[in-house]
């Protein structure tokens, strides 16, 4: 990837057929491997929660976090679109403190964009964000802030009036101005049916091929999260073997009198 990533470069890969990439990335090494490697977006997920924090949930993660983490990927980048997650409690209070705090995540955190979890009930604030210029990424589904009100990580719109709810939460995000919108934990057919019906790109996870692109957790796909693994991941690498090998070679060596070798050592 050459040029750019941009928001309206995002939208015109739907309009060209072309699949999207992202990965979730919450340091500036990570960034910098993931922007070499030519993937379009890296999403400064709240997942970090989980997979850098070690947290339950993502609910505890704080703006301060996110900003902290955000910039240290804007610094890898070079090519991909950075997007920025808004915590829980950072834009559902009112529209005033989500409009102040997606804009701390561009200006404190150099991100491009920023990612919110609902549909018809946060159409109102995707409208306002956006209308102060700040990129918006819809969130739908499985999102991850709600799950206490789902009753755990459970697959959404398996049943008719869930299916017509997130139909309608996909139109309510795209018509607030949103510029993609994730599609987590669903049917295929459901995912397939919202990403023919709306003209911005659909990020799936968990929902299909048949998204415009699709997104995992960097830690997932890698293999160095392995404390719960979905379905819906597939393990590119097994980082976790890779490392503990590495690790019982460096403590072994150590014991061992092996390293540091002359090589490594100054006269
Ligand atoms: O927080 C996150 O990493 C996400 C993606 C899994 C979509 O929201």
């Amino acid at each position: 990837m050459a040029e750019k990533m941009t928001v309206p470069e995002v939208v015109k890969m739907k309009q060209r057929g072309e699949k999207i990439t992202c990965l979730t990335a919450y340091d500036y090494s990570f960034a910098r491997i993931l922007d070499e490697a030519g993937v379009e977006i890296l999403l400064v997920g709240d997942s970090l929660g989980c997979v850098v924090q070690g947290r339950e949930n993502t609910l505890p993660v704080t703006m301060d976090e996110m900003i902290y983490h955000t910039r240290a990927v804007a610094r890898g980048r070079t090519h991909a679109l950075v997007v920025a997650d808004m915590p829980f409690l950072s834009y559902q209070v009112s529209t005033e403190q989500a409009v102040q705090n997606a804009g701390r995540l561009l200006q404190k955190g150099r991100a491009e964009a920023v990612k919110l979890e609902g549909g018809v009930a946060m159409r109102h604030t995707i409208m306002k964000i956006t209308e102060v210029g700040i990129p918006v990424m819809g969130h739908i589904g499985l999102t991850p802030q709600s799950i206490h009100r789902f009753g755990g990580y459970k697959i959404q719109g398996k049943v008719k009036n869930q299916r017509e709810a997130i139909l309608l939460d996909a139109i309510a995000v795209e018509e607030a101005g949103a510029f993609s919108v994730v599609l987590e934990g669903m049917p295929k057919d459901l995912a397939a049916e919202i990403t023919g019906r709306l003209s911005i790109p659909t990020i799936g996870i968990g929902a299909g091929a048949q998204c415009d692109g699709q997104v995992l957790v960097i830690h997932d796909m890698l293999g160095l999260f392995q404390d719960f693994t979905p379905k819906f991941v597939k393990q590119y690498a097994d980082l976790k073997g890779v490392i503990t090998a590495a690790v019982k070679d460096f403590a072994r060596e150590v014991r061992e009198e092996k390293f540091p070798g002359e090589e490594h050592t100054f006269k």
